[in-house]
């Protein structure tokens, strides 16, 4: 097969690496374009570097722009040279504007569209994400499913037929990293200190809805600040870009600020954290799948099952007390809703199958 991997943002590139590796092993040619979306060394190319990622065949270098310039940059940015390349698929992955973007291009192509992470909702329509996701599973041909409920919600949007239960590929790209960093300790940001496991939360900070808000954002910075156990929060640019716009600063009390990490780094971060404090998706399930608890600065979440089995609260008004929370007894269950790690292989499995 020839696929065509379309990725752009951070949480992709993460995606991307256990598919390569599954796609060349099999040889599979596998071409990556990249949108651009994430340009930031740290947001972008240390992935390519940690994973071994070749360098993309293409970058469109669409930067930051609002979200119907992205988008659209995206989508017309792709036709030209998805229409170059006869691919059995193009795959996309997840929820940004760069998924968005893609499938949009495909469509207009007539090319044969792959979602990976198919049939995931949040139910909130005011999130870009979740409006990136549905859509996408709408143009899709093939739909990769990473759990049960994903599964589910396709069906009942009627797009069973096309739909594959896979598992999550991020499970098989933490439990892999787990390993890595259990070995051999990555090398840590400069200004990390080494202390006891148990001692400092892990928080990170991005979603539209909590940072493009002034006042909401100095409630959640307000809030970690406050905590009585230390906070490290890893910084991302839509974060400090709105910070410093609002004028909020955000290392005071107990907050400790470090600058985006690469995936090891992040990996031995939350497995040595007393918890986790985000409005992340991919955080919220790779706490779970490291047995560290977490707080959803949400109204809602995509991975219920984490809510389900008692490893992840919501709290989108800040209520809890972290340390009182965090110190209780978290029952461990070998319930494995994202797959046990080989998701990569029966997406490609389904790839071949529909091919
Ligand atoms: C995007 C995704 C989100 C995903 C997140 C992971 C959408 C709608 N959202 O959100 O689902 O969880 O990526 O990080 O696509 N910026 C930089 N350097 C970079 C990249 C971005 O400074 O390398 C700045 C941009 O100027 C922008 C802000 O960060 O102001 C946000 O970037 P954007 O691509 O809009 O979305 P994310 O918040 O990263």
């Amino acid at each position: 097969m020839r696929v065509v991997s379309v990725v752009g943002a951070r949480p992709q590139f993460i995606k991307l690496a256990p598919i390569h590796r599954v796609l060349v092993a099999r040889g599979h040619e596998h071409i990556i374009f990249h949108t651009g979306q994430h340009y930031d060394q740290a947001m972008s190319q240390v992935f390519f570097d940690e994973f071994d990622l070749p360098t993309p065949d293409l970058n469109l270098n669409v930067g930051s722009l609002d979200r119907e310039a992205q988008i659209d940059a995206i989508s017309k940015g792709l036709e030209l040279p998805f229409t170059d390349i006869e691919s059995d698929w193009i795959l996309v992955y997840g929820d940004t504007n760069s998924t968005l973007g893609a499938a949009l291009a495909a469509e207009r192509t007539d090319l044969p569209l792959a979602h990976l992470e198919a049939g995931v909702r949040s139910f909130n329509h005011k999130m870009p994400e979740e409006l990136n996701r549905v859509l996408t599973d709408q143009m899709s041909d093939l739909l990769l499913a990473p759990t049960k409920i994903a599964f589910k919600n396709l069906q009942n949007e009627g797009l069973a037929t096309n739909a594959h239960l896979v598992g999550d590929v991020m499970t098989d790209l933490c439990l892999m990293s787990k390993q890595r960093v259990l070995t051999k300790k990555p090398s840590m940001p400069e200004n990390w200190r080494n202390t006891d496991s148990d001692s400092y939360i892990v928080a990170t900070v991005h979603r539209e809805s909590n940072t493009d808000d002034g006042s909401k954002l100095r409630e959640i910075i307000d809030y970690l600040a406050r905590s009585s156990v230390d906070v490290r929060l890893i910084v991302h640019p839509r974060l400090r870009d709105r910070a410093k716009k609002f004028e909020i600063k955000l290392d005071s009390g107990s907050l400790k600020i470090f600058e985006p990490m690469t995936y090891l780094q992040l990996i031995y971060a939350l497995h040595h954290s007393k918890g986790l404090v985000t409005d992340s998706g991919g955080l919220q399930k790779e706490a779970f799948l490291l047995g560290v608890p977490c707080v959803t600065l949400r109204n809602e979440t995509e991975w219920p099952e984490t809510v389900e089995l008692g490893w992840n609260e919501l709290d989108p008004n800040c209520n809890l007390d972290l340390e009182k929370y965090f110190s209780k007894i978290f029952e461990p269950t070998d319930a494995c809703p994202f797959g046990v790690g080989n998701a990569a292989k029966l997406a490609v499995d389904a790839m071949e199958i529909r091919s």
